[in-house]
């Protein structure tokens, strides 16, 4: 996480590296900094606290040089405090580095520079890179023919040494005008602007300026001069470059009329989820269509196995995805979080295609999953919706969500275009198999209805937003849900703890009965999934169970299904729908819900504490 900007132009450099920070500002906001390089001197401001708090101080400070660095820190290593925020400046005051990632050998690094004299102001393995940079410089002869590469030298040595991840910016006192960068699983992405360059974690700091970006791979080096920039690897081979389009605009991450991001992504579901599904459909209106899938039909007809790997959010959207292609496709799904999936070496099928979903495309453990499945010979297909990600990149096939930036750490329309698009997955494999032609054609009907059913789901926000009002106060929440629901009253809890700080649990609707239900009292009301079908008699009977121990409870049930007078204490209606849609058009009352308790109880909702958006540290 972090976010890193550096500039090198014509400008004043930290007014466009705090505009940025401000853009980044959703990949943590603990701490942040700038330096900035004016001839031989580097001025250096970092303060505790968020980007705002950095610009009025730099507002003070009136800064006019034209290079610069910029970071807005996720803590990992070292508590939050000015001296622990980037940039960081090298005990012998010549290099000044941002970082995002984490450097896991820091420890040994840290002690071998000590030894040669080496001090440290902060706690970061950040300020330790930076010093094994000044001294593989001052160990860098001084050749007349070196002198030009000395500062792109000792960086490229530094990081052979270095184990773990990194995404960097370097400013150098003896090269003016000059900005070194490099990335090892942590994103960079090179702006190629009129007479300037902007170094940056991720697009959105950089789109304002220019739409022609270069994206970094891991193991290349960047150097930056005012006239032009060249890129190599570690091992000193010259790359050339090529620049890629970005296709949105510096309006798309504005929040418009809406008071915050969050609220603004809930809203804008129904255009998000009809780009998601645009030129996706076949002619013949009975299946889905995919174009960057690089995967025959034949291929897919013969799998066997489907695994799906994902973080968060993500992962509720696979196990919706997985209920879905089991359904419907008849096709064995396996989930797995990213995250233990890379360490638990799971036996995997030959026949298996393996998925991994992020909104991101960046968050680490996601896309060690994707290199480990490759490693084993897997082709790995990418649901994602940053174009030019790690993950879009590195994987053989994929589909973007289209659903463009999404800026709230809390995500929303993310989710439902993943929703959508696992529905969509497992439409096109459920018709290469058994699913009937007029089926189909019934299927994809509902597929391109869900953006009228999402309006018509959002027009309940009034009535969701007076329900929040009652139920902000409490400290305990369930969320319970049955079959393709239960992943979304694992996302009603996830969204609800993580803007609003309510301690929630999302459970299958039979489970609570296994322990869940020792919580149940006046004090913690339980959120129900409660629609129409084939069990929802059953689910009735979990809700008389909760009311017998005097738990409030919100139902969300479909429109015409009849619950039980004095069941539930608040009922939502959510438009009665076709199977494959019911989980996005149920994610908008939660979603909904989760917001307003947040806003409610005063909290910030798109810059939730300790979270951050995209997470690319393990
Ligand atoms: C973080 C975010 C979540 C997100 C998860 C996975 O934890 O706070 O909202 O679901 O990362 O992110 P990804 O970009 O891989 O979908």
């Amino acid at each position: 996480m972090c976010g890193i900007v550096g500039y090198v132009g014509k400008q004043n450099a930290v007014t466009i590296i705090l505009e940025g920070l401000k853009r980044l500002e959703y990949r943590g906001y603990d701490s942040a900094g700038v330096c900035v390089q004016k001839g031989r001197k580097l001025d250096l401001l970092k303060k505790a606290g968020r980007v705002e708090n950095l610009a009025k101080a730099a507002a003070q400070h009136r800064f006019t040089a034209t290079t610069g660095i910029g970071h807005t820190r996720w803590a990992t290593h070292g508590g939050v405090t000015d001296a622990n925020a980037h940039p960081h400046v090298s005990s012998d005051g010549k290099f000044a580095l941002i970082h995002n990632g984490v450097i896991e050998n820091y420890a040994q690094i840290k002690a071998f520079l000590a030894g040669r004299g080496y001090t440290f102001k902060s706690e970061t393995d950040t300020e330790v890179l930076c010093n094994l940079i000044a001294y593989h410089y001052a160990k860098e002869p001084v050749r007349a023919k070196s002198r030009q590469t000395r500062f792109v030298e000792s960086v490229r040595k530094t990081l052979r040494h270095v184990e773990g991840t990194y995404g960097i910016a370097v400013l150098c006192v003896d090269f003016p005008g000059q900005i070194v960068g490099s990335r090892k699983a942590s994103p960079l992405i090179l702006g190629v602007g009129e007479h300037e360059y902007i170094l940056a974690s991720d697009a959105s700091a950089l789109v304002s300026r220019t739409q022609n970006v270069v994206y970094l791979k891991d193991g290349e080096i960047v150097h930056l001069t005012p006239e032009s920039f060249s890129i190599s690897t570690l091992d000193q081979a010259d790359v050339s470059p090529v620049v890629d389009k970005i296709h949105w605009s510096v309006t798309a991450a504005d929040m418009g009329k809406y008071a915050h991001f969050m609220e603004k992504e809930i809203f804008e579901q129904p255009a998000a989820l009809e780009n998601a599904m645009r030129g996706r459909f076949a002619a013949d209106g009975s299946t889905a269509q995919f174009g960057g899938l690089n995967i025959t039909p034949g291929e897919f007809r013969d799998l066997e196995r489907f695994m799906f790997c994902a973080c968060g959010t993500a992962w509720h959207a696979c196990l919706v995805t997985e209920h879905l292609i089991e359904r419907f496709a008849r096709i064995p799904v396996e989930v797995d979080y990213a995250s233990e999936f890379r360490y638990r070496n799971s036996p995997l099928d030959p026949r298996t295609l393996f998925f991994v979903m992020s909104q991101s495309g960046e968050t680490i453990d996601t896309l060690a999953a994707l290199r480990e499945a490759k490693r084993k010979g897997y082709r790995v297909m990418a649901v994602n919706n940053v174009v030019g990600s790690s993950i879009a990149r590195e994987a053989d096939g994929g589909i973007y969500q289209h659903v463009g930036p999404e800026v709230g750490v809390a995500s929303t329309k993310a989710f439902t275009s993943q929703l959508l698009i696992g529905a969509m997955i497992a439409l096109y494999v459920a018709r290469m198999r058994d699913m009937s032609f007029s089926d189909g054609v019934t299927y994809v009907n509902a597929l391109k209805g869900v953006p009228e059913l999402v309006r018509q789901a959002l027009q309940q926000a009034p009535k969701i937003k007076a329900i929040a009002r009652r139920y902000a106060q409490y400290h305990d929440m369930l969320f319970l849900g049955r079959l393709s629901l239960f992943p979304l009253a694992l996302e009603g809890a996830l969204k609800l703890k993580e803007i609003s700080y309510i301690h929630a649990e999302g459970y299958p609707a039979a489970e609570m009965k296994h322990g869940p239900i020792a919580l149940v009292s006046e004090k913690c009301p339980s959120v129900f999934f409660a629609p129409q079908g084939e069990i929802f008699n059953k689910i009735v009977s979990s809700m008389q169970e909760i009311k017998a121990r005097k738990g409030p409870i919100i139902a969300i049930t479909t429109e015409g299904a009849e619950l039980p007078k004095g069941v539930a204490d608040d009922v939502i209606h959510i438009p009665a729908c076709h199977e494959a849609v019911l989980p996005i058009v149920a994610a908008i009352p939660v979603q909904l819900l989760s917001y307003y308790i947040a806003v409610e109880r005063g909290c910030d909702v798109d810059k939730p504490r300790n979270l951050a958006k995209s997470v690319t540290v393990e």
